[in-house]
């Protein structure tokens, strides 16, 4: 890999500070990237790295900035044309592309408009798409609809894109919340390539075993603070957790014996074709039981089952001792079933909605007063007092969802299903996206609930969340559990080696 000499930097920002209402997002931030560079930029949920690539891209103007500075050249006013015209793209979550249009069409979609139809020659178009790709060494129907194609391949336009625009900067938000391991290797893989062609990369990710593997260097903020600069070399996971949050991150196994509890739960050769098979477990009161396998070895179908998404093909399922096969999702919560899914975009929340009408939509009908209205009072007390539990950080609770940051919108999806009151709770990789102050506290709360007789489903493909989580872990592969360890007995390396040998 070259590097490039000190002196020459993609991006210089100077004390740049951004506020929206009473919230100050960004406070007098310095950041720099050095040319090729993979950077990263580490921080809680809400801390302002969304923000600040907004700044950088155009998309918000900052209050104050003493200087912001692109391949040397001061620039003043910056519009999200402009930024990609002197080639800055983003990666954003959502990735912005378009699902109905082909792969091809996507990836040059930005060279296309403005050219006269007469202009835009199919078979070039085709070609140089091809090239892209060949130069990121990945291979893709350029005439399929992107809309057939899988998440992580979506990602590849998305970067493919931006190479067609000659970005020379790439900003990547959280670009593997949503892959698989090997996903992620793969993307990690272009990352490099692209930075030894020169591109330098800003790397947005809660996971922080990938920052240290993947960047150079590590900036820092907390609260829209700056709090500082850090080689990578020789960085530990617990130091950078510690400088994000400014506490000591403990991690030591929790599990405890929960034989002797009721069964709250269980599963009989549970099957359904080409999903999964013969499945049997059991979960007692108090029992926070971890699932974990590679993604796509049938757990979130299992999850869905369990909360009446799908039928099973064969085998029962007991609740509470009691036959139990619910129909759809509703009767499955109104006999005590609650499930935080993977997907908080999706299924989790209204976005358009308040903060406030979010947490407590789940428990509307308790809220209800005999008139048969909803007692805003008790709707207030409620939401206060979640926000305060799981510690969402929000301007006002009346402010839509979608102005939060992705973890805390994750904490409030949590916060709508525990206001259910269930009896069991399946969380489905609750913490993707979710930094790691704030996985400490959604985990000590689900720990306190477990402890209040809760029984608890916790599905993960992160080892060491089900290693100091649970109280048993299973191993499930192609659709069937394979083997059950004691977190108390097991280490994080032998459970790793089991998993994705
Ligand atoms: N459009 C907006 N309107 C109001 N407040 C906003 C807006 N965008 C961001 N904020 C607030 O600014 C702060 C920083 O948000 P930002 O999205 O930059 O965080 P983040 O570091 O990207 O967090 P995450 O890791 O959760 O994605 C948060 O308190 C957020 O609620
Ligand atoms: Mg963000």
């Amino acid at each position: 890999m070259t590097t490039a000499p000190a002196e020459r930097f993609a991006l210089r920002l100077h004390k740049v500070s951004k506020a929206f209402g009473g919230v100050q997002a960004l406070n007098k931030v310095n950041f720099e990237v050095r040319a090729g560079e993979i950077h990263c930029l580490a921080g809680e949920n809400g801390c302002g790295k969304s923000t600040l690539i907004k700044v950088v891209t155009g998309v918000h103007q900052p209050e104050t900035a003493e200087l912001i500075e692109l391949f040397g050249e001061k620039v003043d006013r910056i519009n999200p044309v402009q930024a990609r015209q002197m080639g800055v793209s983003v990666i954003w979550q959502d990735l912005a592309l378009f699902p109905h249009m082909s792969v091809a069409e996507n990836i040059a979609f930005d060279s296309l408009v403005g050219l006269t139809p007469r202009a835009v020659r199919s078979r070039d178009m085709m070609a140089r798409s091809k090239a892209v790709l060949e130069s990121l060494g990945v291979q893709l129907d350029l005439a399929a609809p992107l809309q057939d194609l899988q998440i992580a391949q979506r990602q590849v336009v998305a970067i493919a894109r931006a190479l067609m625009n000659d970005a020379k900067l790439i900003f990547m938000d959280e670009p593997t919340a949503s892959l698989t391991q090997s996903e992620t290797d793969r993307l990690l893989d272009i990352v490099r390539k692209l930075s030894a062609n020169g591109v330098a990369i800003v790397f947005v990710s809660h996971r922080l075993a990938e920052v240290l593997d993947i960047a150079e260097r590590v900036t820092v903020v907390r609260d829209g603070n700056l709090v500082g600069v850090y080689p990578t070399a020789g960085m530990t996971q617990a130091h950078l957790g510690e400088l994000m949050t400014g506490q000591l991150i403990e991690t030591e196994v929790t599990a405890r014996d929960r034989s002797d509890a009721p069964t709250v739960f269980a599963a009989e050769n549970l099957t359904r074709h080409g999903e999964f098979t013969d499945v049997s477990f059991q979960i007692r009161a108090g029992e926070v039981l971890g699932l974990t396998g590679l993604i796509g070895a049938g757990r979130t179908e299992l999850a869905h089952v369990m909360m009446g998404m799908r039928q099973a093909d064969g085998g029962q399922m007991r609740l509470n001792g009691a036959s139990y096969r619910p129909s759809n999702i509703r009767k499955a919560i109104a006999q005590g079933m609650a499930y935080v899914s993977e997907d908080r975009l999706s299924l989790g929340l209204l976005q358009k909605q308040p903060i406030a009408d979010n947490t407590v939509i789940s428990v509307l009908r308790k809220l209800t007063t005999a008139t048969g209205l909803i007692s805003e009072r008790r709707k207030a007390e409620m939401v206060r007092h979640w926000i305060r539990e799981l510690g969402v950080k929000i301007g006002s609770p009346d402010d839509p969802i979608s102005t939060l940051s992705g973890g805390n919108q994750q904490k409030v999806v949590l916060a709508k299903w525990l206001a259910t009151d269930p009896k069991l709770l399946i969380l489905d990789s609750p913490t993707v996206g979710v930094d790691v102050g704030a996985r400490a506290g959604i985990f000590r709360i689900v720990r306190a609930l477990a402890d209040q007789g809760l029984a608890i489903l916790l599905i993960s493909d992160e080892v060491t969340e089900v290693m100091f989580n649970a109280d048993r872990i299973l191993h499930m592969a192609d659709g069937r559990l394979v083997a059950e360890y004691d977190p108390r007995t097991v280490t994080v390396p032998e459970l790793e080696e089991h998993i994705y040998a």
